[in-house]
């Protein structure tokens, strides 16, 4: 074997260098530092001789210089762990070589190359799951967004495109299934081993590279595209989990037919593979022609997934199939451009999700996700502009922001273009850049072009980070209503100054007799503050704003709780009839925690809440589902972004009142939507789903203000219940209640279920979750647990994620929380790093948090960075965070 030469350690000692880079901080990789790759790699052919303890790769890459790049006597490869056993050039042994950190640098003087490079790794041994790993007993990759240099070394960069052969070979019985990108050209056996080859025509970038070796088996089915091409289609998954696998595929050929109606976007390979692991770090991932999901996302069946669990099932099929053309035909130039197949995607799934469902239920989710998982992001110490500037660890970067904000970006220009000028945008960005690694800006200017828009000024929503602040005034002179508007987009790290951006509101004034608006209007704004003016109102009218959610701001306005209430009742847009509810609720909370409330305004504003809630509840015009998002109360993370600085402890306690409050006063009304919403039996249509939903709800409401009766239901719901949905709602109350029904619930769900890893998944979340006063200690006792391990990144998550959404257990004010969370931190970060790196974020909303818990958080935070070895991940959030 032979030593590469590393410049920094003239004995060749890999230890040694390692000591003497181990204080400085990872490097920082900026945007404006692009350069093109001086080097094609035209085609490149892999072969695997697969074992779980030792895989052996021999790449062999056809390289040739790049005539727009800067002319270089040396090719970089990029390596992460890696050993090298043996590298060639041009057929001989390329002893012209050097080792710079992980990666290998060769000197190549001709124009045109032939590099073989001999690898071997050991896939058991990944526990970071990135690259090529083990996931119970099987072999699968994870090569975004840098996991290839962990296979080979090789230019791991986005706009290094290829087309790939691949040989994989590999014991029979252990292997019976090979798969890889692209379509199979040829197998055959050997013994006790067999091979098969791959061969995927489309170029790609290594970051779309996969392979999967296993013992599967398959739901097969077919699709038969626009132009007649038939496609074969396989969810692939372990023996046993085949009858959960229905969804999945249909949500498959839905997705596939969408695209092609919505789009106008063609499937392009005669086979489409879709693969199941238990062991992954997030939802899924595109890779051509085999995308490999967690199980989470492919499982479902009613006894053992709820409602939600199928809509994810939905929605991650169409996102990760929808890559393939935004994201895989054309991919990234480079990682600050990853909102491009982001954002874009996000979108299209979430267009897809609405068109199959019920459209404003989705776009409520959709906000809820937003501004709760988004605008914290935003407003802290991570905020960072959908096409960052800079990072030391792209890992961080899949974030909210990129994704979710990425998202309502491009849908504000949908809004601003209207939808058919806007898919002339999409079709002349198709068209213009298929094949290619393209950028937020090549995006942009297609819309701007294809659809008509000038979008100059609109760009500042790539490069600004900040949710823009929208103060509105309406005031009411004669008979004209005259608005004003604000715009603030608040300092961010690195930002301080900001511009005004073009934000899109659409809006309706309501005649106050009538009940009627006038029409729908759009207007934008991209100045720090306008004005409009409306006639013909005797009346001052009521203003319905940001309907839709049509920009991702936040609106600050003085309004009257009657109009609230006018609006809750009656506004005809669904989104803003929730967001009046949300309002309501909202403005009583804050002001509530703030301490400024009266009795008789308490009394006052509870009242009108009430009375609010009493016509949801009536309205026999909403669907269930509509129903329920209405009658959901703001959530605790959401309050607190409403305040500069947060007191989790009394938000907490006032939302809990306040829910208290309404389950006692309307108690008749719940209980008679809860009876009609029982004798509705199971589907998955949208009636039986919505009256799932407001079943669980009122159960939650009762267990605030009559929590044995909430017992008493909730155990009843839980015994009879016939599918997931109601069975989980069920333990969800009960696991927040001091009742024996607790236990016994628990228990059961446990033994019920035990053996299934996701529905035990919900068992730990559950509990993680609730709201329950002794949550750290049940948390405490579910980390010894035998069914829990920090090598499976969902049980990781279902316990700790859970908990650190759970308010009133993550801001215990001792700190225990945050001390248990840093643990967790320091103790997966050597095991996982990216998953560990993720946990960082709850930490570091402690600026915004009261005195007491905030010093806590802080000294949590420092803590983990004083750690002796801290993976570059988790370094960079800590060192963000403390900022
Ligand atoms: N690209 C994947 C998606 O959003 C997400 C992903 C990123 C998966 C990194 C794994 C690793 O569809
Ligand atoms: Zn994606």
């Amino acid at each position: 074997m032979d030593i590469a030469r590393n410049p920094a350690t003239p004995d060749g000692n890999p230890e040694m260098a390692d000591a003497a880079v181990e204080p400085k901080a990872p490097p920082e990789i900026r945007r404006e530092d692009y350069t093109p790759f001086p080097w094609l790699l035209p085609a490149i052919r892999i072969d695997f001789e697969l074992g779980l303890e030792k895989t052996r790769v021999v790449a062999t890459l056809d390289v040739r210089r790049n005539p727009a790049g800067e002319p270089s006597p040396a090719i970089r490869l990029n390596g992460d762990g890696i050993e090298l056993v043996s590298l060639k050039c041009d057929g001989t042994d390329c002893a012209d070589r050097m080792m710079d950190g992980d990666d290998l640098v060769v000197t190549l003087e001709g124009d045109k190359h032939t590099l073989e490079i001999v690898t071997e790794i050991d896939p058991s041994a990944n526990s970071q799951l990135m690259g090529l790993y083990a996931s119970n007993g099987m072999l699968c990759t994870q090569c975004e967004a840098e996991g290839f240099r962990r296979i080979t070394f090789f230019p791991d960069r986005p706009d290094v495109l290829s087309t790939y052969t691949v040989r994989m070979s590999g014991p029979k019985a252990q292997f019976p299934v090979l798969l890889c990108n692209g379509n199979r050209t040829d197998t055959g056996e050997d013994g006790d081993s067999h091979w098969a080859e791959w061969h995927d025509p489309w170029p790609k970038p290594s970051y779309l590279f996969a392979l999967v070796a296993g013992d599967l088996v398959a739901r097969s089915d077919s699709f038969t595209t626009m132009s007649g091409r038939k496609v074969e289609l396989n969810v692939w998954v372990r023996d046993g989990d085949l009858e959960r696998t229905e969804h999945a595929m249909e949500s498959l050929k839905r997705s596939m037919k969408w695209d092609e109606e919505v789009f106008g976007r063609e499937y392009d390979l005669d086979l489409f593979n879709i693969v199941a692991v238990s062991d992954f770090n997030m939802g899924a991932m595109e890779n051509k022609g085999l995308n490999i999901f967690n199980t989470k996302y492919i499982l479902a069946d009613p006894e053992t997934a709820t409602d939600g669990d199928y809509d994810g099932i939905e929605g991650v099929i169409g996102h990760e199939y929808f890559h393939n053309w935004s994201g895989n035909r054309i991919t990234c130039r480079d990682w600050f451009q990853l909102s491009l197949k982001e954002g874009f995607t996000v979108l299209r799934d979430q267009l897809f999700s609405a068109d199959m469902g019920s459209a404003p239920v989705k776009r409520i989710e959709d906000v809820r996700v937003l501004r709760g998982v988004q605008f914290p992001e935003d407003s802290g110490p991570l905020a960072h502009p959908i096409r960052p500037d800079s990072y030391r660890e792209i890992s961080n970067f899949y974030t909210a922001t990129v994704y979710n904000k990425g998202a309502e970006v491009i849908r504000m220009m949908r809004t601003m273009a209207g939808e058919e000028a806007f898919r002339k945008g999409t079709d002349l960005y198709f068209e213009r850049h298929d094949g290619e690694a393209a950028t937020c800006e090549d995006f942009v200017k297609s819309i701007e072009e294809g659809a008509g828009l000038d979008l100059t000024r609109f760009r500042r929503w790539y490069s600004q980070a900040g949710t823009p602040k929208v103060g509105v005034a309406l005031d009411h002179n004669g008979d004209v209503a005259r608005l004003r508007l604000t715009q603030t987009v608040p300092p961010t790290p690195g930002q301080p100054d900001k511009q005004p951006m073009p934000i899109p509101l659409k809006l309706a004034l309501f005649d106050r007799a009538s009940g009627a608006h006038r029409g729908e209007e759009l207007v934008v704004f991209d100045k720090d503050s306008a004005e409009f003016t409306f006639g013909g109102f005797a009346e001052k009218p009521v203003l319905s704003i940001n309907r839709t959610f049509s920009a991702p701001v936040s609106i600050e306005r003085d309004v009257a709780r009657d109009d609230l209430v006018f609006l809750a009742a009656r506004d005809d847009d669904p989104f803003a009839r929730y967001e009046a509810m949300q309002d309501l609720m909202t403005g009583y909370l804050v002001a509530a925690v703030s301490g400024d409330l009266g009795d008789n305004e308490r009394e006052a504003a509870r009242a009108d809440i009430a009375q609010a809630m009493q016509s949801v509840i009536e309205d026999g015009a909403l669907d269930d589902l509509m129903r329920g998002e209405l009658m959901s109360m703001p959530s605790q993370a959401y309050l607190a972004e409403q305040m500069l600085v947060a007191d989790p402890g009394r938000i907490h306690a006032e939302r809990e009142a306040l829910k208290g409050d309404l389950g006692a006063r309307l108690a008749p009304q719940f209980h008679a939507l809860y009876d009609r919403a029982e004798k509705i039996a199971f589907s998955l249509d949208a009636e039986a789903k919505g009256a799932r939903k407001v079943k669980t709800l009122v159960l939650a409401y009762a267990a605030a203000s009559d929590p044995q009766k909430a017992a008493e239901l909730a155990a009843h719901q839980y015994d009879r219940a016939d599918n997931m949905t109601d069975r989980q709602g069920a333990l969800m109350v009960l696991a927040g209640l001091d009742s024996p029904e607790r236990t016994h619930k628990l228990l059961d769900f446990y033994n019920r279920y035990q053996g299934n890893a996701l529905v035990i998944d919900k068992w730990f979340s559950l509990q993680a979750a609730s709201l329950h006063p002794q949550v750290v200690d049940h948390v405490k006792a579910l980390r010894e647990h035998p069914d829990f391990t920090l090598r499976n990144p969902n049980r990781v998550r279902a316990l700790y994620m859970a908990f650190a959404a759970n308010p009133a257990a993550f801001h215990a004010a001792d700190g225990e929380g945050y001390r248990m969370v840093a643990d967790l931190i320091l103790e997966l970060d050597p095991i996982n790093a990216q998953t560990a790196a993720r946990f960082v974020p709850p930490l570091g909303r402690w600026r915004r948090i009261e005195a007491g818990r905030s010093a806590l958080m802080h000294q949590a935070l420092e803590r983990i960075a004083a750690a002796p070895k801290l993976s570059r991940d988790t370094f960079e959030q800590v060192t963000r965070s403390l900022g």
